[in-house]
């Protein structure tokens, strides 16, 4: 059987824990159920040249990881990926800045990827790359001969090609892409976006009426693979988690008040500041939950080094503050504002302990987190999951209450009618969301791609052995 192989810029080490929602708790999901190799930056930059990978075996699972070099991490990480890529794909061109230097550094850190990848690889390996931080990845394997099927999922929004097409080398971008056999989206959206691009620069003829994309003598599939989770996991870690100290100690403390909880990484495009008025509005409109509804928002923090997450992590400290000056009292504190982690297991107790879930972001590829609220939640007492329209999730999660994140009005009513939705509608909501995430959980998404993968290697062999005849 092949061996999978993920790629990634981010990994999650099995000694640290794992941030919420996201790539790296997916692909550890995905691997510990597959096994295979796990290869990417270990998080850790140095002044010299990066040697050989450091190798650590646990479970089934090979980690690989390289160090950068600090002028690699601040000109690929917090410059290209994080300063341009990352602003531009989820629509904020005002927090976009471009530079050539990034540009260059971008290309020189996927080519180390790549060189300190190839002695790892085994000839039986099935590649999959993950995410904006190595889109040339799968070009530059092959220009080092790998010959192996290499695929590329993306975890963010694919922009619409007028939006794309503000990044100087935004045909560059779409030709390494197709450089990949199988190339997948979150959803049916960032697949149109892709296609409006390879319309764009190849012609629409380049998309065949099957979907495959021909471009020169390359043939590949890009498909929608929504992201799921780990449900069965995510609900044993909940239920096991509701008697540990921490969790009890968080739900005494409450004093049978509701609880609204947030837990998002600390980044712009999540909404915060937005929700923080929304809650505002909530309490300056319905009075009645004054002292009655805690809500605690975990954030911890991210790309500290990148101007915007500063910028964004002060106005929160100052919508927080102004929340809690205007209605804490000696024995209240409206917002509860929390910026460090917690270990996976716990977060997910605190899902289940919420009567209400609220994640809001202004634009999100998929969000893992409005998935695991669902899965942490106990069935016969669900919470209510209050989700932006504008995230990924929001195509399958239809039974949330959904909302436009920018409108605080409408974010602020939706609080209120989660609070006090009756039981059975409760019910009826939770179960259909589950149903949904349980059909599309981790282990459906690994086996789509993975098949999607290995197909496109067995057309490559129809297509070698036909050449030959
Ligand atoms: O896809 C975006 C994403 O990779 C998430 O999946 C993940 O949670 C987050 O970004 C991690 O960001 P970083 O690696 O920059 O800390």
């Amino acid at each position: 059987m092949a061996r999978l192989v993920c790629v990634s810029n981010r990994i999650s080490l099995p000694r640290k824990s794992a941030a919420p929602g996201g790539l790296a708790v997916g692909i550890l999901s995905a691997l510990k159920r597959t096994g295979g190799l796990w290869f990417g930056w270990g998080g850790e930059t140095i002044e010299h040249d990066p040697g050989d990978p450091d190798i650590h075996i646990r479970e089934g699972v090979t980690y690989a990881t390289i160090e950068l070099k600090q002028n690699e991490y601040e000109l690929y990480y917090n410059g290209y990926s994080n300063d341009l890529l990352w602003p531009l794909f989820h629509y904020f061109l005002r927090g976009m800045r471009y530079s050539n230097e990034e540009r260059d550094a971008y290309e020189s850190v996927n080519r180390l990827f790549a060189q300190k990848l190839l002695p790892l690889l085994q000839p039986q390996d099935l590649v999959w790359v993950h995410d904006y931080h190595l889109i040339p990845l799968g070009r530059l394997l092959r220009e080092m001969g790998v010959q192996r099927p290499i695929g590329f999922f993306l975890h963010i929004p694919f922009p619409n090609i007028e939006m794309l097409r503000v990044l100087p080398s935004y045909a560059e971008l779409l030709n390494d892409l197709t450089h990949y056999d199988v190339v997948g989206f979150q959803t049916e959206n960032d697949l149109k976006g892709f296609h409006s691009g390879i319309e764009y620069l190849f012609g629409a003829e380049a998309i065949r009426p099957d979907g495959r994309i021909r471009v020169g003598d390359r043939l590949l599939r890009a498909e929608v693979f929504p992201i799921g989770v780990d449900v069965d996991g995510v609900q044993a870690e909940a239920v096991a988690a509701t008697d540990t100290d921490v969790v009890r100690r968080m739900i005494d403390s409450l004093m049978s008040r509701s609880l609204m909880i947030g837990v998002d990484r600390l980044d712009y495009s999540k909404g915060l500041v937005e929700r923080f008025s929304a809650y505002q509005h909530f309490l300056e409109t319905y009075p009645d939950n004054i002292g009655r509804i805690t809500y605690i928002q975990i954030a911890p923090l991210s790309r500290t080094d990148v101007r915007a997450y500063a910028d964004i992590r002060k106005s929160l400290e100052q919508a927080a503050g102004r929340t809690n000056w205007r209605f804490a009292d000696t024995d209240w504190t409206p917002i509860r504002y929390l910026n460090r982690n917690f270990p996976h297991g716990t977060l997910s107790g605190f899902l289940r302990a919420a009567n209400v879930g609220v994640v809001t972001p202004l634009r999100d590829g998929m969000n893992l987190v409005a998935k695991e609220f669902v899965a942490a939640q106990d069935p016969e007492n669900p919470g209510v999951l209050i989700l932006s329209n504008l995230a990924g999730a929001a195509r399958e999660l239809v039974s949330a209450l959904l909302v436009n994140p920018y409108d605080t009005r409408a974010v602020s009513h939706a609080m209120q009618t989660a609070l006090s939705m009756p039981l059975p509608e409760r019910r009826e909501r939770h179960a259909a969301m589950l149903d949904v995430i349980k059909r599309n959980d981790i282990s459906t998404w690994t086996r789509r791609f993975v098949e999607a993968l290995e197909q496109s290697q067995r057309e490559e062999a129809r297509v070698r052995v036909v050449g030959k005849k």
